[in-house]
């Protein structure tokens, strides 16, 4: 028995068989369900996974849908209207590790998604389900790369939108979510209270699918993909260790299960990892109970340049903790400074222009290998997450814009003398 949202309709998501709460581990069936009804504990989807193989996967299209029998998401998905997420690039980050002491660092680079951020996975997902249980309208409460992920997605296929973000968010970010149309609301508060007007929205609509609200737990699983990929661009292999940021904390938790499924169905060797997460210091509520060896996390209130992790109550945040402990990882943050030092530094060593939480992950990477956290010698796989062009203002004043010269030689020489 669940919470329900009382959207119509009998879902047909593929191999995914029901949900069960992770807290009590009741079950329930598939449907537009997100809080267990005995426990409010979050659901997640269970599956029964057929027989697959390497080459099957192999064969499939160059997105996210090449993994479609491990997600909830009908039979013929490759088929329909979507943005085609995915299957972005694992980039060999030789320049870095030099500069960091490392010997073989990899970078998941999901600014290479259509939108430019790895929401488009999880938006993904979250359509092909939503619009099987029957839902109407595609919204979400944001940090600003769902917005923009929602808004697109929706567009293309059809489907009206809803998207609601804190006003202070940058202005791309504002930008590049209005362009697609549909509905947007800037609502002056945080996140957090963002977060909370979403809820009593879902409760007002019952044909809304809020993505990272009432249909959570399959869109949740998009981010399941960011781990089949990275094993798969390594020939088949789980990293040593994996550096991923933290907002609400499913990105990491949903990493982990990734690699988790992949060795239960043989596609990987059984080899182990360890996950490491990373936060602004102005927004870091897992690192501080990380930090505290508490299983709760304390919410705060962000502010931070990092943005779009600026989540001060993380719903994923003791399962972050969970899986972080299990593995044998760390969670750590970084200030502001170090944010926007450490993009300009993955900028110049790999010509990867990362937002700010590619500068939060980035930083944090180097923070452990100073502390000896990480492993310097281990293979690494950090996952940039989303594309600076967005988050512009975060590196305005770090940068030198020259003023101009004339176009001439004699200019030239004169100001740069010693150049090349
Ligand atoms: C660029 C970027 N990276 C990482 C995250 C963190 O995602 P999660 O909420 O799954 O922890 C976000 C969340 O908005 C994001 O926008
Ligand atoms: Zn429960």
């Amino acid at each position: 028995m669940t919470v329900q949202t009382d959207a119509p309709g009998v879902p047909r998501l593929g191999n995914a068989t029901g949900l069960s709460c992770r807290e009590c581990g009741n079950t329930s069936p598939l449907g537009p369900y997100y809080a267990c009804e005995m426990c409010f504990g979050p659901l997640e989807v269970c599956y029964d996974f057929p027989r697959l193989t390497r080459a099957d996967i192999e064969a499939g299209p160059h997105n996210i849908w090449r993994y479609a029998p491990l997600l909830p998401v009908p039979a013929d998905i490759a088929d329909r209207q979507t943005t085609q997420p995915g299957y972005t690039k694992l980039i060999r980050a030789d320049g870095l590790a030099a500069e960091l002491g490392m010997r073989r660092l990899w970078i998941k680079d999901d600014s290479g998604n259509p939108t430019h951020s790895f929401k488009d996975r999880v938006v993904a997902v979250a359509l092909a389900a939503a619009t099987e249980m029957g839902f109407k309208v595609l919204a979400c409460p944001s940090t600003g790369n769902l917005a923009n992920a929602v808004a697109a997605a929706a567009a293309r296929a059809g489907v009206r939108s809803v998207v609601l973000v804190p006003a202070d968010l940058e202005l791309p970010k504002i930008i590049t979510t209005s362009v697609y149309g549909g509905t947007f609301i800037t609502v002056d508060g945080t996140y957090d209270d963002v977060n909370r007007l979403a809820s009593e929205l879902a409760g007002e609509h019952p044909d809304w699918a809020f993505v990272n609200v009432n249909v959570r737990p399959y869109y949740a699983e998009g981010s399941k993909t960011l781990a089949f990929e990275i094993a798969e661009q390594l020939g088949w292999r789980v990293p040593d260790q994996v550096v991923v940021p933290i907002a609400s904390g499913a990105q990491l938790v949903k990493v982990d299960k990734g690699f988790t499924e992949l060795t239960s169905l043989g596609l990987v060797e059984p080899t182990p990892w360890r996950v490491f997460g990373a936060q602004a210091t102005g927004c870091s509520p897992v690192s501080a109970a990380f930090a505290a060896g508490h299983d709760v996390v304390r919410p705060v209130r962000p502010d931070t340049v990092a943005k779009s992790l600026a989540i001060g109550n993380p719903a994923d945040g003791p399962y972050v903790l969970d899986v972080v402990r299990r593995t044998g990882g760390w969670i750590a943050d970084v200030d502001d400074d170090e944010v926007v030092d450490s993009i300009r530094l993955l900028a110049a060593t790999e010509g990867i222009f990362g937002e700010t939480a590619g500068g939060v992950t980035v930083g944090v990477l180097r923070k452990l290998l100073k502390e000896g956290r990480l492993d310097p010698d281990a293979e690494t796989v950090i996952i940039n997450s989303g594309d600076g062009l967005k988050t512009l203002d975060a590196v305005a004043g770090a940068v030198d814009v020259p003023d101009p010269i004339r176009p001439t030689l004699e200019a030239f020489t004169q100001r740069y003398p010693a150049v090349g």
